[in-house]
């Protein structure tokens, strides 16, 4: 079987197997080269592993200086009569075989992050492999929807609130710009949103594992958070997305004060903006990355998810005496996105970017090839007319 890229929209429906061990061996030999992470955590549990800034964790941990352990937890489809599998499934797979080869311990549990059950996984898996304690936990979903308890779903949604926005999204099927309004959120998309991707299961989770004992003295533990320039305020921080990171700031205060029993810290760290499976989806932010992609890469300073951990790792939170964090107590990775010299160039490519020239005033071939690698195509050295053996892959385990 060939196995094309298949796109709707901005999701991608197929992801190419061999492409997916390639996007992941590259990671490493990126955090093998960069500056070593030092005295690093040995033992984490990544909550959102397979893709985004979750894998580039795991990635970076494991192979860029820390020689940590993993526990990983993800949602992720295999093959199957519907499909090949999702990137996610695949990521698990090679990194776990790299892990592996490289002689250290990644477990992957495939399952509901919010169900009790992957909960109880987790906890034995960290007694089994991690002699009852874990060091670090990283937490990085982004999803749309989570069970609220009584058979249903809280969902979020991407919306502002209090007025209407109007943005455009770049249609990566069409390869068209598309102008949206999006109306004000409704309290309950704003408590949705709150729900899915606030503080509350962050804080669940650490909760459990302290009721567990599984955590170790110096403990740490990270969730990603964003804020970005005023241009896109009104779709993101003064947005639905917005309201629940200041939930999440807010908990990772309150996780960090419960955490001094055992010497822990808990920290919001906010990252770049990125082309990533869930950021594509957010309207309105896409001409921001095509001109973000185009001025830090004309600048030197464009980092990727892998390059974004590593440094988190080797420079902020590890290794040093103090770690750096600002007035809010927010660990800074958008440091050089938020470089005034940066804003006020992408300010301008902005100004003049439309549905006719954001194929050139911005880096449409940049966000394109990101989002194609992060399904494993336009990768190089690949050999995508290649027959993929769907039996071989049907039997390799996460
Ligand atoms: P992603 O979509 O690449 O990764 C999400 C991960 O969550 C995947 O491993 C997926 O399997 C897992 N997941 C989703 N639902 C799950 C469930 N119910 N149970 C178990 N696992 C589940 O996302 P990305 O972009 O790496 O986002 C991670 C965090 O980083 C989010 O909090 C996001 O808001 C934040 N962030 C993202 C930025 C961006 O530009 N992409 C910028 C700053 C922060």
């Amino acid at each position: 079987m060939i196995i094309e890229p298949i796109i709707s929209g901005v999701v991608a429906r197929s992801a190419h197997p061999e492409g997916c061990k390639k996007a992941v061996d590259n990671q490493i030999d990126y955090v093998k080269s960069a500056n070593p992470i030092k005295n690093g955590p040995k033992r984490v549990l990544i909550i959102g592993a397979s893709s985004g800034f979750g894998l580039a964790a795991r990635i970076a941990l494991t192979f860029g200086g820390a020689e940590a352990d993993t526990i990983g937890v993800s949602f992720e489809r295999g093959p199957s009569d519907k499909g090949i599998g999702s990137a996610g499934w695949y990521n698990n797979i090679f990194f776990k075989k790299r892990a592996e080869q490289a002689g250290r311990r990644a477990i992957n549990i495939v399952g509901d992050a919010f169900s009790k059950d992957v909960r109880e996984q987790v906890i034995e898996a960290i007694e089994t492999y991690f002699e009852g304690e874990v060091d670090l936990v990283i937490y990085s979903l982004a999803t749309g929807l989570r069970p609220d308890g009584n058979g249903g779903f809280w969902r979020s949604a991407i919306k502002p609130i209090g007025e209407s926005v109007s943005g455009a999204t770049i249609n990566l099927e069409t390869e068209q710009w598309e102008e949206a309004t999006l109306s004000p959120a409704t309290d309950e998309e704003i408590q949705g949103t709150l729900k899915v991707m606030g503080g509350e299961d962050w804080e669940s989770w650490i909760d459990t594992l302290i009721n567990s004992d599984s955590v170790a003295d110096g403990f740490k533990t990270i969730a990603f958070s964003y804020i970005g320039p005023a241009v896109t305020h009104p779709i993101y921080l003064d947005g639905t997305l917005g309201r629940a990171k200041v939930d999440l700031h807010q908990t990772s205060h309150a996780l960090n004060l419960e955490l001094s029993n055992f010497n822990g810290n808990a920290y919001a760290t906010v990252c770049k903006a990125l082309v990533t499976k869930a950021s594509v989806f957010i309207p309105g932010l896409s001409p921001y990355l095509l001109a973000l992609y185009k001025t830090m890469k004309a600048q030197g300073t464009h980092e990727e998810c892998i390059e974004q951990m590593q440094r988190l790792f080797s420079t902020k939170l590890y290794g040093q005496d103090k770690i750096p964090l600002d007035g809010e107590r927010l660990i800074r990775m958008d440091d050089w996105e938020l470089n005034p010299d940066t804003q006020n160039q992408v300010g301008k490519l902005l100004e003049q970017m439309n549905a006719e020239n954001f194929k050139t005033i911005g880096d449409f071939e940049g966000f394109q090839n990101t989002f194609l690698n992060l399904n494993g195509f336009a990768l190089d050295d690949v050999d995508y007319t290649k027959e993929i053996d769907v039996e071989r892959l049907q039997k390799l385990r996460p």
